[in-house]
């Protein structure tokens, strides 16, 4: 199985260190049975230059947001536009199969919005959330979905 591809972004490193807690996890996987994918990540930031990408990925968002309540009013999103940008470009969106968003739970209705917003905005399934740096736990369950679609879309 070929690794599984992540595009992210992080401003303040939770991401960053959530992915490197996944990638982990895939490689003790990887080394119990090679049929588990390992994970190769790649980071976008404002500095990145636009790129096509070859093979599917997946999308990993936190959730930066100015304005609205998530409910009723619009909001907008800043800090991780640059990500949304690089999908966006060229021929990339429809190889996107699949969003994980994460965010605080303390942000109430707009928990995890951008990442629902790019899973509409791409036409990709809205695959899991997790909290800040994400658990152990979030890891184990978060590599079995990817796992699962990853296989599917690689059959
Ligand atoms: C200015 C600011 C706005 C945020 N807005 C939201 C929000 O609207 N919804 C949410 O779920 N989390 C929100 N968060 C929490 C971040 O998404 C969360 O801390 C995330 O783990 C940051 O990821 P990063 O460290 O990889 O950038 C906000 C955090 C900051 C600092």
């Amino acid at each position: 199985m070929t690794p599984i591809n992540i595009i992210y972004i992080s401003i303040e490193g939770n991401t960053r260190a959530f992915l490197k807690l996944l990638t982990k996890y895939a490689q003790q996987q990887h080394a119990l049975n090679p049929e588990n994918p390992l994970i190769k990540a790649k980071e976008i930031s404002d500095q990145t230059i636009p790129a096509k990408e070859k093979q599917p990925f997946f999308v990993f968002v936190p959730t930066y947001l100015t304005g609205g309540n998530g409910i009723d009013s619009g909001f907008t999103e800043i800090m991780t536009n640059a990500l949304g940008e690089y999908i966006a470009d060229g021929n990339n969106a429809p190889k996107c199969i699949g969003v994980v968003g994460s965010g605080n739970r303390n942000f109430n209705e707009q928990y995890c919005l951008t990442a629902r917003k790019y899973a509409k905005q791409f036409a990709a399934p809205f695959l899991a959330d997790y909290e800040l740096r994400g658990t152990n736990q979030d890891a184990e369950r978060i590599y079995d979905i990817l796992k699962k679609r990853w296989s599917a879309v690689n059959a």
